[in-house]
């Protein structure tokens, strides 16, 4: 039994430290040529972390849901991610970019966020991919 409170405790810790694209959201339109504000949350956490970047790209997909493929596409932006509290986003701490989305194609689209960190007292890094299906006009 505490073998599995410790695991569950550990998985809590790590889903703490995930990122999540808050907007645009699933399924919306998303316009060629146009600028959208892209809004990257990070729910609080118990837990120091040191942030070392979040990377935003988009990619046209040829089926839906879209094929894991390893690839993120076009990149909209690479740098720092340091987010701010703000009750706006259901008081998860949030940043936000304005991109402009590029000429990849009209239809089903896949909006990625790449992130790594370090987390805790021991610096463990930690890298993960989260991404959200949008339509592309
Ligand atoms: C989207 O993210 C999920 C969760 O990380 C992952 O399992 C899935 O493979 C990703 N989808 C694509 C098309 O990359
Ligand atoms: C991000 O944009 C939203 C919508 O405009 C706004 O409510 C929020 O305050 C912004 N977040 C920060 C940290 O400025």
């Amino acid at each position: 039994m505490k073998f599995f409170a410790v695991l569950a405790s550990l998985v809590a810790a790590a889903a703490a430290q995930r990122v999540e694209i808050f907007s645009p959201t699933t399924g919306q339109t998303l316009t060629q040529g146009q600028s959208v504000t892209v809004s990257v949350v990070e729910p609080n956490s118990q837990t120091t972390i040191e942030e070392i970047g979040i990377g935003i790209a988009i990619r046209h997909c040829d089926s839906d849901p879209c094929v894991d493929n390893g690839a993120l596409g076009s990149v909209l932006y690479h740098g720092p991610y340091s987010p701010q509290f703000d009750s706006s986003t259901e008081n998860m701490p949030n940043q936000n970019f304005t991109v402009t989305i590029p000429n990849v194609g009209s239809g089903t689209a896949l909006l990625s966020v790449a992130h790594a960190s370090f987390i805790g007292a021991s610096g463990t890094f930690f890298t993960e991919v989260t991404n959200i299906t949008v339509n592309i006009a």
